[in-house]
């Protein structure tokens, strides 16, 4: 049987670090592309030690047309993307929108554009719950309404959900889905990999354990008067390795030619809210520690609660999230510490 290789833009990142570990698991064959912006080589080492596979990578930015076309349309034989390379900084965003709008849009134009012009099928987009802004009703499901986008950034996966949406509806043969993910937490349980975020966190469970190994002296906890049953936010917080395999099962269903659209969309997450003072909680549970935390103000933009409705994805792709929070919560600060040399 033909090996399929699968193209991973960002792959040295966070969640694509995870997914082509999954993917080579899984039997496929990897190319990872990465600019390295917001990456690391080691992410890349990681991958390759878990898996034992020499995945190659190539040093690209998407949004370099004419290197892409050279470096991995003309140098790769892969059948399907996964395009996770992108910003993805809510506030930073704010700051520096056509940056955002540039990166983000000419990256995903770029690759869209090649993958049609060399008849390359494929396409999975990297997208978000952010979509779908405060929503009216919980859990959300896929036919929620998506809200006007509160930042740069969230506009950016709108538009590039509608530009999958539009080219594939154009374009013969070639199909697409949009994964939006809920909240990724967790790493490897190898700690090799794992999330390394540059310069002070903007994300909770990085911010937590980094608190816990005593690189930042406080967690601030943005409100504990809203309108939930502790007053904290609720969100829906999915292990990275179990969104790694929903990537998997989504591009089965593309190769196998199983999709019932052209264009789909499959929201990932548990189905489960937890608020942050909960996941503060479970996460001194579950590793036998204490946080130093304080109630703080809110941050301008956080929702209130969103989680998800996963039947879709759990009946079309046959995909379910698996690890319980305390194991993800364990496998965090495994990676914390390794990361850190505490071991
Ligand atoms: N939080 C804190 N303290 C911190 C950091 C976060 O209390 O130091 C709280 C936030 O207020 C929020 C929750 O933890 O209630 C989760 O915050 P994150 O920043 O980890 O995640 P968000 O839900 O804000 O953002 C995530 C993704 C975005 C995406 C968004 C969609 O990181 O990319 O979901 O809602 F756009």
């Amino acid at each position: 049987m033909k090996k399929h290789t699968v193209l991973v833009s960002g792959g040295a990142g966070y969640i694509g670090s995870h997914t082509a570990v999954e993917l080579v698991e899984a039997g496929f064959d990897v190319v990872i592309a990465d600019n390295l912006s917001n990456s690391d080589l080691g992410a890349v080492e990681g991958v390759r030690r878990i898996t034992g596979v020499e995945v190659p990578f190539v040093e690209v930015d998407c949004c370099d047309r004419e290197a892409l076309r050279t470096r991995l349309f003309e140098a790769y034989d892969f059948d399907s993307v996964i395009h996770f390379a992108a910003s993805k900084a809510v506030g930073e965003s704010v700051r520096k929108p056509l940056e955002y709008y540039r990166n983000n849009l000419d990256s995903f134009l770029n690759v869209v554009d090649l993958m049609r012009a060399w008849g390359r099928p494929n396409i999975l987009f990297s997208s978000s719950c952010t979509v779908y802004g405060e929503p009216d009703r919980q859990p959300v499901t896929e036919l929620t309404p998506r809200k006007p986008a509160t930042s740069p950034y969230g506009n950016t996966k709108q538009i590039c959900e509608d530009i999958l949406r539009d080219t594939v509806a154009a374009s013969e043969g070639l199909r697409g889905i949009a994964l939006r993910y809920f909240n990724p937490i967790g790493a490897h349980p190898s700690a090799l990999i794992g999330e390394l975020p540059r310069g002070v966190p903007q994300n909770l469970l990085p911010y937590i354990t980094q608190t816990a190994a005593g690189l930042r002296e406080c967690l601030s906890v943005f409100g504990d008067d809203y309108p939930t049953p502790d007053g904290s936010n609720i969100r829906d917080y999915i292990d990275v390795t179990d969104l790694a395999r929903a990537h998997v099962a989504a591009v089965r269903r593309m190769i196998e030619g199983r999709c019932k659209e052209p264009y789909e969309v499959f929201n990932i997450g548990t189905g489960h809210g937890v608020s942050v003072l909960e996941l503060i909680r479970r996460f001194e549970q579950a590793n036998g520690l204490k946080l130093n935390y304080r109630i703080a103000g809110r941050r301008e933009g956080d929702i209130v609660a969103i989680w998800a409705d996963p039947t879709r994805a759990n009946e079309e792709l046959g995909w379910h999230a698996r690890r319980n929070l305390d194991d993800t919560l364990r496998a965090a600060w495994a990676w914390e510490k390794h990361v850190r040399g505490m071991e």
